[in-house]
């Protein structure tokens, strides 16, 4: 049987992780300090014992090891004393300075680059996903063919970077690796043709979608659970989910039925190489009806994740002056009296989104959101009159799929067909965007 770095049979490997940033940035040392403490979670992510982890104020960036000998020196013998294996650089490495401290610290060096991607692959859960994410270290690992290499033997999961027993035998080979580039892309093309094939059926349900975002860590996968009965894998792993998840739910007083969609973990300075991988798992949001919008309100950095969110969401092309989005100010029975009370003010008066205080764990607060959501959905709803040609069949049925009809009479002479409709805004829309074709009132 072939060995993970992650399998129990495997002892856990012992870490340590560094954050570099510029001295005479003093001021950065607090945001330095958050950004260590990410990195050391991210780490935990794929079960690394991270038995040291340090910011490191640099004057300057050398460009042999970015840090400098001084810093080596110092590490060398942290690493020494500790028995680490693996020393994460929360910052970019380029292939030259990544050898050469891997030389001089005589241990593994990966950055913050190949941490994600290590997360990604360990997460992903479809087919699209793994490949995306298997591309994407390819192509990383293509430009640093100093590295070893061990994951086209290794079963699933994780792609190696962080090594395996016996990885060092293993031949490097460029052709190897473009041949497996080639396959991939292949691969993905089908893939992606299935998924559209998939969009589409779905565009035909007559349910709308609320999608959950959110940084990663905020408490999707929590809530899905909550608000379906789902057992989605939900642990305080970074990163839990890697593709979206769709479950059909019943709303409590209206009785209409969503489709709720869990998707990935948002995070920042995602990695170029991941850009394509995270977009593909991203692209239900682009047709939800709402977005639930989940944030770790215990979080000291809610409001940098909230811009990061918002940054990636504008990125794909989510409309964010039109769209529905809710935000749920989740973790809510992590704050004091004192912070629960002031976020409640800010949640009613200060931010432009309807907003809940929440506790996914607690189940506090869910039946409000849920309410907002057959508000949303309800409260544009009116009568619309149709005409659509004999011919534009798909057209009647994506409406008698999607909309409330009310009556449908033939008009031989016009050979059209006029429905009587009542829609929300959100349907009409979809409909003139899938068919180009717009419907008055
Ligand atoms: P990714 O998949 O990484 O994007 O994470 P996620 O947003 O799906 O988060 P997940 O639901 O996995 O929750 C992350 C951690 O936060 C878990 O340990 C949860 O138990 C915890 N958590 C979620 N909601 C709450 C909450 O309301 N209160 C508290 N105290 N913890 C919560």
């Amino acid at each position: 049987m072939t060995k993970t770095p992650y399998s129990t049979e495997t002892p856990q490997q012992k870490c340590g992780v560094i954050h570099v940033f510029m001295k005479h940035n003093m001021d950065d040392k607090e945001v330095a300090d958050d950004k260590l403490i990410e990195a050391v979670s991210l780490c935990e992510a794929i079960k690394l014992d991270c038995i040291y982890s340090d910011t490191i104020p640099l004057d300057k960036v050398t460009p042999a090891t970015l840090i400098g000998s001084g810093n080596v020196e110092h590490i060398a013998q942290i690493i020494e004393d500790n028995e680490i294996d693996l020393i994460v650089v929360n910052h970019t490495l380029s292939p030259i300075q990544q050898r050469n401290l891997e030389k001089e610290l005589k241990a593994k060096v990966i950055d913050r680059t190949g941490l994600i991607l290590e997360i990604f692959g360990e997460r992903a859960s479809t087919k699209e996903g793994t490949l995306q994410v298997e591309l994407a270290a390819l192509s990383y690992q293509r430009s640093r063919l100093v590295r070893s290499w061990t994951h086209l033997e290794r079963q699933r999961g994780g792609f190696g970077f962080t090594g395996g027993p016996g990885e060092s035998q293993i031949e490097i080979d460029r052709r190897l690796i473009d041949e497996r580039i080639t396959k991939i892309k292949k691969d993905l093309e089908k893939v992606v043709q299935t998924r559209e094939q998939n969009r589409k059926k779905r565009k035909n349900t007559p349910f709308p979608i609320v999608a959950l975002v959110g940084y990663t860590n905020a408490g999707k996968s929590t809530l899905f659970n909550l608000l379906t009965g789902a057992n989605v894998f939900a642990k305080d792993l970074l990163f839990a989910t890697l593709d979206p998840t769709m479950r059909k739910i019943e709303l409590p007083n209206t009785n209409d039925e969503i489709i709720l969609s869990d998707t990935v973990g948002f995070i920042s300075d995602l990695p170029t190489q991941l850009v394509a991988a995270f977009r593909a798992t991203l692209e239900e949001v682009l047709e939800a009806d709402i977005i639930l919008h989940v944030r770790d309100i215990s979080d000291p950095a809610c409001d940098q994740h909230k811009k990061d969110v918002l940054k990636i969401l504008d990125d794909i092309g989510v409309d964010l002056d039109e769209a529905n989005i809710v935000e749920l100010l989740n973790k809510s029975d992590l704050l004091s009296k004192e912070d629960f009370i002031e976020w409640q003010r800010y949640a009613r008066f200060e931010l432009s989104n309807p907003a809940f205080l929440v506790s996914a764990l607690k189940e506090d607060g869910i039946n409000l959101v849920l309410e907002e959501i057959e508000h949303i959905l309800n409260i544009d709803k009116r009568p619309y009159t149709v005409k659509i040609d004999i011919k534009d069949g798909h057209m009647i049925s994506w409406l008698k799929a999607n909309t409330q009809i009310e009556d449908e009479q033939f008009i031989a002479e016009q050979e059209k067909y006029e429905l009587k409709l009542i829609a929300n805004k959100t349907s009409i829309k979809r409909f003139e965007k899938e068919f180009g074709r717009e419907i008055s009132k």
